[in-house]
């Protein structure tokens, strides 16, 4: 399907390990121990106040900032301070906090430039793109300059590129967040259909309704450590 096949295996018991992971900027502590897990197809939601370190640990697992301390494991591999970019060959994906696309190219464009690290014939790729343009929705507007969607449709693109990497695990970062109130349910609808295909999902998000609808587990993160975890009823509960 949308990965290529004869990868590692998807049934690893945790696919992915953050272990007492520590990260410091100057005098500021941003991850203070921070141990994590996640299943092959588990949807793990993140959440926390401002500034306790969620957008540093998906910079950690995804090789942009490298730990002080701390190790971070995929499928049993070792991957910390990986560059970013073979960590994506590794199969992890990410979004940024919400941002506008920043280059201008059509939806297939970026769709598509999210597979060229990927040794692909011409006819894979399009396969592949023209999938990934239909699980986001995407596909009547493959010929639109991206400069031009809303912002729901937007942030289906950034979806899209990430999801076009092959990667068997998507940390998102907050992909709820600045849309407008009619853009969030086909936002929702679209990572549904993702965790329905099996990817395993790591989702920093704020609002029940998004933990209800998409997380098998949720992660309180406070001052660079998680301080609970459980099941979204569990967590709300709480
Ligand atoms: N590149 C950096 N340089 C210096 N300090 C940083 C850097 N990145 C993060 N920090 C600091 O690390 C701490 C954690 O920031 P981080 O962005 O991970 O928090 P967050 O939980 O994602 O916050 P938010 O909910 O606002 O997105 C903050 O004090 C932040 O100022
Ligand atoms: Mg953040």
């Amino acid at each position: 399907m949308i990965r290529d096949a004869g990868g590692p295996a998807a049934s690893e018991a945790r696919l992915l390990r953050v272990e007492g992971v520590v990260k410091r900027f100057g005098g500021a502590t941003a991850l203070n121990g921070l141990m994590l897990s996640l299943g092959a197809g588990e949807s793990l939601g993140v959440t926390g106040p401002n500034g306790s370190g969620k957008t540093t640990l998906l910079n950690v697992i995804s090789g942009v900032v490298r730990p002080d301390l701390g190790r971070v494991w995929l499928a049993g591999l070792d991957i910390t301070g990986w560059p970013p970019h073979l960590i994506v060959r590794a199969g992890v994906a990410r979004t940024c906090q919400p941002s506008r696309l920043p280059l201008r190219l059509t939806v297939e464009q970026y769709v598509e430039a999210a597979t060229l690290h990927r040794r692909l014939g011409r006819f894979r790729r399009r396969r592949v793109v023209n999938q990934v343009l239909d699980l986001t929705g995407l596909t009547d507007l493959r010929k639109r300059d991206a400069s031009t969607l809303s912002s729901g449709e937007s942030r289906r693109v950034q979806v899209g590129h990430t999801l076009a990497t092959g990667g068997r695990l998507l940390l998102l970062d907050e992909p709820f967040a600045s849309l407008s109130p009619g853009d969030a349910p086909e936002v929702l609808s679209v990572l549904r259909r993702l965790r329905g295909q099996g990817l395993a999902i790591l989702l920093v998000a704020h609002t029940a309704t998004v933990f209800q609808a998409l997380c098998d587990r949720i992660a309180v993160v406070e001052a660079g450590r998680v301080v609970r975890t459980g099941s979204p009823a569990e967590v709300l509960r709480a």
